[in-house]
């Protein structure tokens, strides 16, 4: 059991720069659209206006930071590494999920369950992958869960806050 929990803790630092990565656009906000206004082969916007450079830069440079201050405390350097991927692919998984919202006929802020939820994760799991790190099953399905849980009150708070119009 010991060696389970010791996994959870130090895959959730794994993930961790991944979720301060996709609430970070949130406050910061922006103005200049990724995809420049353009649409897709279905006359729909490739991915909306809700996705900014600005905000895929902030949430790059929080994680990635985020993982360098862990890297530090902790005296271990793989985790600025694994903080550069994990937020990274945090904000690739965001993009990915506007593009399949916008092709399902969704507008900028509709909700998708569990698609909104967990493209983060997901995104976050596979650069990690790609990095080299692996994750048991039980692990990922903990880390989900917790993921989805933690993004659903963020934006209810960013909702109270008035950073968002929409609470999901
Ligand atoms: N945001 C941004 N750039 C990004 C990601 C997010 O500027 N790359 C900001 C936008 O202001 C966006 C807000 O963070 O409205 C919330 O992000 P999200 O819920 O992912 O976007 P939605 O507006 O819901 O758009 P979509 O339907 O495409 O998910
Ligand atoms: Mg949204």
């Amino acid at each position: 059991m010991a060696v389970v929990v010791e996994e959870f803790l130090q895959a959730f630092l794994l993930i961790l720069p991944a979720m301060l990565a996709n609430a970070t656009p949130v406050v910061f906000g922006g103005s200049r659209p990724i995809d420049g206004g353009r649409v897709f082969l279905d006359g729909r916007r490739l991915l909306g206006d809700g996705k900014t450079w600005e905000g895929l830069a902030s949430g790059i440079a929080a994680g990635s930071l985020l993982g360098g201050l862990l890297a530090y405390a902790l005296g271990d350097p793989l985790y600025a590494y694994a903080g550069v991927f994990s937020s990274l692919g945090a904000m690739l998984g965001d993009l990915a999920a506007s593009f399949v919202k916008r092709r399902l006929g969704l507008e900028r802020g509709a909700p998708a369950p569990l698609l909104d939820q967990l493209n983060f994760y997901v995104g976050a799991l596979a650069l990690l992958y790609v990095a080299g790190f692996r994750f048991t099953l039980s692990v990922v399905i903990a880390l989900g869960l917790l993921s989805a849980i933690a993004h659903l009150a963020a934006n209810v708070v960013a909702y109270l806050l008035r950073l968002k119009s929409v609470p999901w």
